[in-house]
C-alpha cells in the first residue's frame, strides 16, 4: 500500500529542515502545505506561467467544452482556464485553499466568475450529477491518494468523463539526478517573501518530505509558519497497469521536464477504454 500525503506534527531526523526548524524552538508553528496556516504560503509561491500550466490549457484548447479541475486549489489551473474561456468546476477538499481561490475569482471579470462552479469534496468520492469533456489532475496530486483511494478516483472520473472525453493527469518520478538526497532552494513568492523550500527524497524512496518556510522571519518571539508533508512517489508503469485495470486508457504521454531534473513530470492524456 502506497502512503498518501501525511500531514506532519513535526520536522524530524537530521535533515537541514529539521536542523532549520529546531533553530526556531518553540516559534515553530508546523503545518500541513493546504490548511489553513498553510494555503497562504502554498498559494503565494504558486506560478501560472509554467510547463504544466502551459501543457494542461493547450491539451484543452484542443477541444471544446466544459473542465472538472480536480484537486483545484486556489485555482493555478482553473483560472488560466476560464480566461480561455472555458466552464470550470474546481473541486478540492480544503476549505482554506477554495478560499483562496474565491478571494481569487472575486478579482476577476463577472464572465470568469459566471463561468466557474466551486465544490468542496474529495476527488477520490464525488457526485456532480454531470459529465465533462476535460477532466484533469495537475500538479501530480494523484500521489496524495492511497491505492484505495486511486481507484475510488478512477470511478468517480469514469462516471463524469462524456463520451470521448479526456482524463489528464500529471505524474512525477525521480529523473536522472545524481544530486543529494535532500535539496534546499530560496523561492520568492508573488508577496516578495522569501521561502526556503526542503526536499527531503532518497533514491529509491517511495516517498518525498517537502518543507517551506519563511528565509528571513523577524528578529523576535513571533511565530514563525513551517509547513511540511510527507508525498507518497508513485512507479509510473504500474499506475499505467493500474489505469488500464480501472478502464482507462493512455493515449499519450508527454514529458514536461528536461532531461537531467531531479524531478521528471509526465502529462498522461487517458481515455475510457472501449
Ligand atoms: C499540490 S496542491 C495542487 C493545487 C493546485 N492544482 C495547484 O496546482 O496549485 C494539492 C491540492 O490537493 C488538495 N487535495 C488533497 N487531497 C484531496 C482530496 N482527497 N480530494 C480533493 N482535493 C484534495 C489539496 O487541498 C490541495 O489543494
Amino acid at each position: 500500500m502506497s502512503e498518501p500525503t501525511m500531514p506532519l506534527t513535526t520536522v524530524q531526523g537530521t535533515t537541514l529542515a529539521a536542523r532549520r526548524t529546531a533553530e526556531l524552538g518553540s516559534r515553530a508553528r508546523i503545518c500541513g502545505l493546504y490548511d489553513a496556516l498553510g494555503a497562504p504560503l502554498y498559494q503565494d509561491l504558486a506560478t501560472y506561467d509554467d510547463p504544466e500550466t502551459r501543457a494542461l490549457v493547450a491539451a484543452v484548447r484542443a477541444t471544446p467544452g466544459s473542465v472538472l479541475d480536480l484537486a483545484a486549489g486556489a485555482g493555478r489551473f482553473t483560472l488560466p482556464l476560464l480566461a480561455a474561456g472555458r466552464e470550470v468546476t474546481a473541486l478540492d477538499l480544503s476549505t482554506d485553499m477554495l478560499a483562496l481561490l474565491r478571494t481569487e475569482l472575486a478579482k476577476a471579470p463577472t464572465s470568469m466568475q459566471a463561468r466557474c462552479t466551486v465544490v468542496q469534496g474529495d476527488m477520490a468520492h464525488f457526485a456532480l450529477g454531470r459529465s465533462f469533456p476535460h477532466i484533469l489532475l495537475g500538479t501530480t496530486s494523484l500521489s496524495l491518494l492511497d491505492d484505495r483511494g486511486r481507484t475510488h478516483l478512477y470511478r468517480s472520473v469514469l462516471a463524469h468523463l462524456a463520451e470521448g472525453g479526456q482524463f489528464l493527469l500529471t505524474v512525477l518520478e525521480r529523473g536522472e539526478f545524481d544530486g543529494p538526497a535532500e535539496t534546499a532552494v530560496r523561492v520568492t513568492g508573488a508577496g516578495g517573501t522569501v521561502y526556503e523550500l526542503y526536499e527531503d527524497w532518497p533514491a529509491g524512496a517511495d516517498s518525498r518530505t517537502v518543507t517551506l518556510l519563511p528565509a528571513d522571519p523577524p528578529q523576535d518571539d513571533s511565530p514563525v509558519t513551517v509547513c511540511t508533508d510527507r508525498v507518497a512517489v508513485l512507479d509510473l508503469p504500474r499506475l499505467e497497469e493500474e489505469l488500464a485495470e480501472s478502464g482507462l486508457t493512455v493515449t499519450s504521454r508527454q514529458p514536461l521536464s528536461p532531461p537531467g531534473e531531479r524531478h521528471r513530470v509526465t502529462l498522461l492524456t487517458t481515455e475510457a477504454s472501449r
